[in-house]
């Protein structure tokens, strides 16, 4: 899945020091744990229990659905019988209307009107569409607030009727929030990731038709077919919450693996779209981006420059006071929230029995940089530090 400071390019090196550190370790916590990849990575190739968390909802889920599950799942199964309740849902919808080329499936054929097709799914989806979702019952958060902007009208539809169907059993609903997670990051009518969508400008229409036009059952499948055959050797646990939370359930001689941001913008403000798909509760959104309101999108400290230093020290100092290695991915500097690697170093000397960082060549997004950088990638170094106790 496509996540700002997804670890899964640097899996070749950074798994096997993770596998080395980690050799004495009864569990492993990945409390900063994102797309999910890492956690994933440590599940299924080795044998520890995988702590994960996140602030985000969607990434905790994302992560449950391999750490907490030991068995395969039968993908077609679950997919014959999801598709089938959601299609009804979708199905409920359109039957309102027969002329539904005007409105839930726009016809992206003819580029050139991109724009009156744009304004008009989107006052379909905020005028039309809310009187009927109530009445129908149910939540429709995706096409209330995102319908029309990050999504086609229909493709809204199918996301919100996927959301209200998933399984109930707690494994196959994990696998499926997951799988529906990635799809929706897929199909997203936005530049790199959901902090703003395309708008129907000359140069932007395409981008619009391109990803309006993706397939949201095709998608759901193919993730999810991947999802179900992963599983964790042993059963581990994810959760939302804050990193010292998940830190502090751990014993001596266990590893946390840190990947904190490095960015000066929080990550709500980037997957606001997928937290919303994730809870699956309709929310008030306003502005461009279609935000919901500051109070419902989680902060970190990590992304406030005047606190990121006291976060990285409570990092550091939770990690030593509890007696359990760490493993940190941080850039080696150019971080925008102002930390480099250095600083976490400092802080972690004498506190720990030995210190050593590995350098790899890497990339971040500098979407959350300044305007002139936005929507790039910028080459940069990646440091491994081990923290041993
Ligand atoms: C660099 S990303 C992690 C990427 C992840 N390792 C991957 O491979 O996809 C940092 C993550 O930390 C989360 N985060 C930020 N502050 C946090 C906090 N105080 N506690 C827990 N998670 C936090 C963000 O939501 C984000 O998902």
């Amino acid at each position: 899945m496509k996540y700002m400071g997804h670890k899964g390019k640097l899996l070749p090196v950074l798994g096997e020091i993770l596998k080395c550190e980690s050799v004495n370790a009864r569990r492993v916590a990945d409390p900063f744990c994102g797309s999910g990849a890492v956690s994933w990575f440590l599940a299924q190739s080795t044998s520890k229990a995988i702590f994960s968390s996140d602030l985000q909802s969607f990434a905790a889920a994302r992560a449950a659905a391999v750490v907490e599950r030991t068995i395969v799942l039968d993908a077609d199964s679950i997919i014959r019988t999801w598709f089938q309740a959601a299609r009804k849902v979708v199905n409920s919808i359109v039957v309102h209307f027969p002329n539904s080329s005007r409105s839930i499936q726009p016809d992206l054929t003819i580029a050139t009107r991109i724009r009156s097709l744009v304004v008009r799914s989107r006052k379909f989806c905020h005028s039309v569409l809310p009187s009927l979702l109530d009445n129908l019952g149910g939540e429709f958060p995706m096409t209330i607030a995102y319908g029309g902007h990050y999504f086609s009208p229909m493709q809204a539809l199918e996301l919100d009727a996927l959301r209200q169907t998933v399984p109930s059993s707690i494994a196959e609903s994990n696998a499926c929030i997951a799988a529906l997670v990635e799809a929706a990051s897929r199909c997203a009518a936005s530049p790199g990731h959901t902090a703003q969508p395309f708008q129907p400008t000359d140069t932007a229409a395409r981008f619009i038709v391109e990803a309006w036009d993706r397939d949201v059952w095709d998608l759901t499948a193919q993730a999810l077919r991947s999802v179900a055959c992963a599983h964790a050797q042993t059963k581990g646990k994810a959760l939302v919450g804050d990193y010292q939370d998940c830190i502090r359930n751990l014993e001596p001689g266990d590893l946390v693996f840190a990947d904190p941001p490095y960015s000066d913008v929080h990550y709500s403000r980037f997957y606001h779209v997928l937290e919303t798909l994730a809870r699956g509760f309709e929310v008030t959104v306003t502005g461009v981006g279609r935000y919901p309101p500051l109070s419902e999108r989680p902060g970190s400290s990590f992304s406030r420059k005047g606190e990121a230093h006291s976060a990285a020290r409570a990092l550091v100092d939770g990690c030593a006071t509890q007696q359990v290695s760490l493993v940190l991915t941080f850039p080696s500097e150019g971080a925008s929230n102002g930390l480099t690697t250095a600083d976490f170093v400092r802080l972690g000397t004498g506190k720990f029995a030995s210190i050593e960082v590995y350098e790899v060549s890497s990339t971040f997004s500098t979407l959350g940089g300044s305007a002139a950088s936005r929507g790039g990638r910028k080459a940069c170094i990646e440091s491994i530090a081990c923290f041993r106790v």
